[in-house]
């Protein structure tokens, strides 16, 4: 899938990408910023797109460390298979709401979110949201890219720490918020 498909599939689909463009690299190491990756051992990637989140923290995993990437959009999901085919990447084509499904009871270092959640039903924010809490071992993240300041209200209900940090480089500008 070209650059271009990938923007069309965006587009089809606003209702479920809830976003005009994906990350840019500026986001992306901003949100990344936020995780020590050194010895992390599972790593969750809620939303994958075009895959350029899963990019940066590829780049950045250890080689005995896990990453499993949560997608709806099947297009997403077999242009991502292709371009990471590492052993030690499972791309999942399923909804964020299932993570406890794929995880088998085990404990994950960081969740780390592009999901549109100003477009998600009550319910599944609410199963998403509670399925990250549990999943995170002791000193776990949960890291959320997101374009509105109001999101804070919903990540405080399930987290007793969320933190903000902001960057201009991404249209449109998008906060990070860091959340245990
Ligand atoms: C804003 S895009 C982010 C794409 C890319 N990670 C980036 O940062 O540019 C949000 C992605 O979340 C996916 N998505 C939306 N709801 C989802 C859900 N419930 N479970 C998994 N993925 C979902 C969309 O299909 C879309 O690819």
């Amino acid at each position: 899938m070209g650059k271009s498909d990938l923007l069309l599939e965006l587009y089809s689909n606003l209702s479920t990408t809830g976003a005009l463009s994906f990350s840019s690299k500026a986001l992306v190491n901003k949100m990344l910023s936020h995780a020590e990756f050194k010895g992390a051992k599972l790593v969750v990637e809620l939303g994958g797109g075009d895959g350029s989140i899963t990019e940066g923290i590829v780049d950045r995993l250890d080689p005995d460390a896990e990453l499993l990437v949560f997608e709806i959009s099947k297009s997403f999901c077999d242009s991502m298979e292709k371009l990471f085919p590492q052993k030690n990447v499972r791309i999942i084509n399923d909804s964020a709401e299932n993570i406890a499904k794929y995880l088998d009871g085990r404990k994950v270092d960081y969740v780390l979110s592009s999901l549109p959640f100003s477009f998600i039903a009550q319910e599944v924010k609410n199963q998403i949201l509670t399925q990250s809490k549990v999943a995170l071992n002791q000193n776990g993240f949960f890291i959320q890219i997101c374009y509105s300041y109001m999101l804070k209200t919903l990540f405080k209900k399930y987290f007793d720490h969320v933190n903000t940090s902001f960057t201009l480089k991404n249209l449109p500008p998008a906060f990070v918020m860091v959340c245990r």
